[in-house]
């Protein structure tokens, strides 16, 4: 299989690279929308737009070639950031208090199917999250998929609690966190956001 090359992008990109982004969720999702329409393109198109119109949205992108295999995309928590809000698990204050700089939000991971299993998705994630300079970051997922739950378990993250997003039609998730590490002293890689 051809090497897999991966592109960072950010908020100035949005624009170009939405067509991109929704045909590889139309291909990866196909059969979920079939049967869900909460996994429908337009809703998922939605997301997309009020992801990637925040100035701190970031997002990877996966080439075989110039042929897009996958990506993921995220942006920090705001301090106002509902996020949180469908939490229904009782967890310390602490825990669920945003600043705007303190948690990076993985909002979404996808991989053709001819590139799963291959390391493609952890390598996208992984260089996502290296760029950032939050203390931690979230993501949500679908409590039914317990294979996916467990394979972010075995990157490293933990599961907060249940959390049922306050969108007509939303499953329940399972909140998870992942510490992320102190950016070196002398790294100006980090731009803050
Ligand atoms: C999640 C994903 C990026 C992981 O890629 P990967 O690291 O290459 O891992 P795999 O594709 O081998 O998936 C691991 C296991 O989870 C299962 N799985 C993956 N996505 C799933 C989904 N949406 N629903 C149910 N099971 C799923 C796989 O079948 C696999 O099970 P197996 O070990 O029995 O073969 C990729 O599977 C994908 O794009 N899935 C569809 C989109 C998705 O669900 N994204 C996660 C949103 S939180």
């Amino acid at each position: 299989m051809t090497r897999t090359d991966i592109r960072h992008y950010d908020h100035q990109h949005a624009a170009t690279l939405r067509p991109l982004l929704l045909e590889v969720y139309a291909e990866v999702y196909a059969e979920a929308a079939h049967n869900d329409p909460f996994a429908g393109v337009d809703r998922f198109a939605q997301g997309l737009d009020s992801w990637s119109n925040r100035p701190g949205w970031t997002c990877t992108v996966g080439y075989a070639g110039d042929q897009p295999v996958g990506y993921a995309y995220g942006a920090p928590l705001r301090a106002d950031s509902p996020w949180w809000g469908g939490l229904l698990t009782t967890v310390t204050a602490d825990l669920t208090r945003e600043s705007g700089t303190r948690t990076y939000a993985l909002s979404e991971l996808m991989v053709r199917t001819p590139w799963r299993g291959t390391g493609t998705a952890r390598a996208l994630h992984d260089a996502l999250l290296a760029e950032r300079t939050e203390e931690r970051a979230t993501l949500l997922v679908d409590q039914s998929h317990p294979k996916v739950h467990a394979l972010y378990e075995s990157w490293g993250w933990t599961t907060l609690g249940d959390l049922r997003p306050r969108l007509e039609g939303a499953p329940l998730m399972h909140a998870m966190l992942l510490p992320l590490p102190t950016p070196t002293a002398g790294d100006h890689s980090h731009p803050s956001t």
